[in-house]
């Protein structure tokens, strides 16, 4: 396996039990990355890591410079890319604290710089996107996690919105509609533009919330983050048994 990257979402802005080695403050042809990239060891393996947000969790979904993130950690030397996603709850198994490797997404977002191929750089290529994840790092957490008797389900449609506030359960029922079992903010455009570098990307996903209208009640902050402080440790233990492979 070449070097792997975690992307921290919410709850990730650092990774409890990271060594670090050395910080990579990366310039990027597309601006500044989220934050500097921390090389480190992660239990037995050597990983990059990068929150999403900032360090200081700063940046808003739409906000976040998912160009210069993905275009740095391939300058870096990543070949893996695990995105970490906080996402919500559509169908009936998608239940808070559920641990899932999505294999779809439909994007929902806009106005986001979402391609490598914005009319500056020659030519356009339209690459292939049938299957969004690489499928060789899904199998990788999804048979860590059966080894460590991690449940998590190996499938799934993530659906992409803009974020930052959530859905309205109208929203939530076209997700859902749609074909979609989890929705977050931040799988796309990161998913299209690993693949435009020709990374080898996927989701790690936990449930912190039923999405809108399927709980009977609002959705809280409160909620989210007892529901993210649950699936600290075991997203963790995953982590490190993938970066050890
Ligand atoms: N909607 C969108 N993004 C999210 C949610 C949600 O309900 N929960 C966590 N990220």
């Amino acid at each position: 396996m070449g070097l792997l990257a975690i992307i921290g979402g919410s709850g990730f802005t650092s990774l409890p039990g990271l060594v670090p080695l050395e910080t990579l403050a990366v310039e990027t042809p597309y601006g500044a990355t989220s934050a500097s990239l921390i090389r480190g060891e992660l239990g037995r393996g050597e990983i990059l890591f990068l929150p999403r947000h900032g360090a200081d969790h700063r940046l808003p979904p739409h906000g976040i410079n998912y160009r210069a993130n993905l275009w740095a950690l391939r300058a870096a030397g990543a070949e893996w890319v695990i995105g970490l996603a906080a996402v919500g709850g559509i169908t009936p198994l998608f239940a808070p604290q559920v641990l899932a490797v999505p294999d779809q997404i439909i994007d929902y977002t806009y106005g986001r710089a979402h391609t490598f191929y914005d009319g500056t750089s020659e030519g356009v290529e339209h690459v292939d996107f049938t299957e969004p994840y690489c499928e060789s790092l899904r199998q990788a957490l999804i048979q860590t996690a059966a080894r460590l008797d991690e449940p998590l389900i190996p499938r799934g449609t993530y659906g992409a919105t803009q974020g930052p506030r959530l859905e309205s359960a109208a929203e939530i029922l076209r997700c859902e509609q749609d074909g979609c079992d989890m929705v977050g903010m931040t799988g796309m455009p990161e998913a299209a533009l690993a693949r435009e570098l020709g990374l080898c990307y996927a989701c790690l996903a936990f449930v912190v919330n039923w999405a809108a209208g399927k709980s009977g009640s609002v959705i809280t902050m409160k909620e989210i983050e007892e529901n993210l402080g649950l699936c600290v440790e075991r997203v963790l233990s995953i982590l490190k048994a993938v970066a050890a492979r």
